[in-house]
């Protein structure tokens, strides 16, 4: 499968980033070296879209863009565009694409934007790829590229080292996409260095299990091979000014601190502030220009890619069929008869119906807004009555289930999908033509439009157009656009 849109992460496999896409940046950067851009494309057009500030990834995309050949165009910052007059990013990518844009590169201070037009663009069919450039605190996905492209030039490979993180790892977006990157890889070991009010929240935590250490200072990363700093994110959070103050002491590389750490290599995706002192600016160790230049060569392959793979349309990886499993297919006769013991012990319902379906396993107190739900969504084609049956004890369900019939109905796979969001213990039993069919949420269940997302950066509470989704992880839920996790209670 080919690489078009670069939303986050974890939208690839490991044999992707550190296959595919990686050898690609790798081949590329002779041809950066050499300066000499191609022949120009006028058909090829890259809009570059800031609604935050940049220098580096700003500035590597259009070099890149114009190595390539392509035209570019920029809208940088809000006043200069109609986001000031509260356009939205729906309309906005309508509008690019329409302008002939093939990739467009966007930077924006909303959580998950980048996703969400990349979604519109592919529904409403235009030809169109979206690179994420940084969504607020969540990924920056081309950096960890580029991190990468610099732990294979100056390491030598991308797997069997410690790396150390540093500075703002809660609203570090490059920190929060290299470790979801990093994840991928057994061999690597992780520190991180946590402070109070900048600590690295526990989903990135989990993702390294048994193979994260937390320190509480600088000290703690002798031994890594790598120390990935980032700056203080003081446009996120509110601080105190001697706070503010500690941390940046606490968080410097002072010539001391660089004997102490001996070997270890420094990256950083930049700007730093007072990470590096001038003193040590120009110690061999620090790596961060080669790691910035390392940009041009990463995005030179993105872009290739897209436009390589602009005709592709299916990157969204969950889809009904992957979301539902059939767990018992049968005839109908043969399930009844495996049923009656159950049957004559608890002497109640088994699957009354000939043709129609049973929602099974509600837990108590939820029948009835299932029920509503599907009255309201006038996808029942018969006007049979829904038949709620209310609180069956006899079941492996704490406190007991309800159940729902509907004869002669059948709900679609969207539903099925939404309802099992609610409690992923609902089943769906399907009666029709003498058969029987069982079907359940599989582990991971993209469910859409339903709830809010208690995150109030993310795109799903900042354009009308974008209605929520979220993703099952165990027993909590994942927004699919923002990338943060709740707890079900949070969301329903
Ligand atoms: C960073 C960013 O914008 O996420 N820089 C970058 O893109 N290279 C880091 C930061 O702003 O601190």
């Amino acid at each position: 499968m080919g690489i078009k849109h670069v939303l986050s992460i974890s939208d690839f496999s490991a044999d992707e980033i550190f296959g595919e896409i990686l050898t690609r940046c790798e081949e590329k950067v002779t041809f950066v070296e050499r300066r000499i851009p191609r022949e120009p494309d006028p058909t090829k057009k890259v809009q570059l879209l800031f609604l935050e500030p940049s220098t580096r990834t700003r500035g590597s995309n259009v070099e890149a863009a114009q190595l390539l050949g392509y035209r570019t165009d920029e809208v940088i910052g809000k006043e200069a565009s109609s986001f000031i007059k509260k356009e939205t990013f729906a309309n906005t990518a309508r509008m690019f694409a329409k302008y002939n844009a093939g990739i467009i590169i966007a930077r924006a201070g909303v959580e998950g934007a980048q996703k969400f037009m990349a979604e519109l663009l592919e529904r409403e069919g235009y030809h169109c790829a979206v690179h994420n450039a940084g969504d607020r605190t969540n990924q920056h996905p081309t950096q960890t590229i580029l991190d990468l492209l610099t732990l294979k030039r100056h390491l030598g490979r991308v797997d069997d080292f410690t790396i150390g993180f540093f500075g703002d790892l809660k609203y570090g977006r490059t920190v929060h996409s290299l470790l979801c990157a990093l994840s991928y890889q057994e061999s690597v070991k992780v520190k991180v260095v946590q402070t109070s009010e900048t600590a690295l929240q526990a989903q990135y935590i989990e993702m390294f299990p048994g193979r994260i250490e937390t320190v509480d200072s600088l000290e703690g990363l002798e031994g890594c091979d790598v120390a990935y700093g980032s700056r203080l994110q003081e446009e996120r959070f509110k601080i105190d000014q001697l706070t503010l103050d500690n941390l940046r002491k606490k968080l410097m590389i002072t010539p001391a601190m660089m004997k102490i750490l001996g070997s270890v290599l420094f990256m950083h995706p930049m700007p730093y502030v007072q990470e590096f002192p001038f003193q040590v600016r120009s110690d061999k160790r620090i790596i961060i220009d080669d790691q910035a230049w390392c940009g041009v060569p990463v995005r030179v392959a993105l872009q290739e890619m897209s436009f390589e793979n602009l005709g592709m349309t299916n990157f969204f990886p969950y889809s009904p069929e992957e979301n539902l499993s059939v767990i018992e297919n049968c005839s109908l006769k043969n399930y009844r008869k495996s049923r009656q013991g159950r049957e004559k012990k608890f002497g109640v319902y088994f699957n009354p119906i000939d043709n129609g379906t049973v929602i099974d396993k509600i837990p108590a107190e939820l029948g009835l807004k299932v029920k509503s739900f599907l009255l309201s969504s006038d996808q029942l084609k018969n006007s049979a009555p829904i038949h709620h049956i209310d609180r069956i004890f006899e079941t492996s369900l704490e406190g007991g289930k309800e159940v729902l019939i509907l004869r002669d109905n059948f709900v679609s796979e969207e539903t099925k999908m939404l309802v099992t969001s609610w409690a992923p213990t609902i089943t769906f039993n399907e009666i029709r033509e003498d058969r029987f069919l069982k079907i359940r949420a599989k582990k991971l269940v993209e469910v859409q439009g339903f709830g809010r997302c208690p995150n109030k950066n993310c795109i799903t509470n900042n354009d009308p157009e974008a209605a929520t989704k979220f993703v099952h992880v165990g027993d909590a839920l994942r927004c699919w656009y923002c990338e943060k996790k709740f707890e079900r209670s949070q969301i329903v």
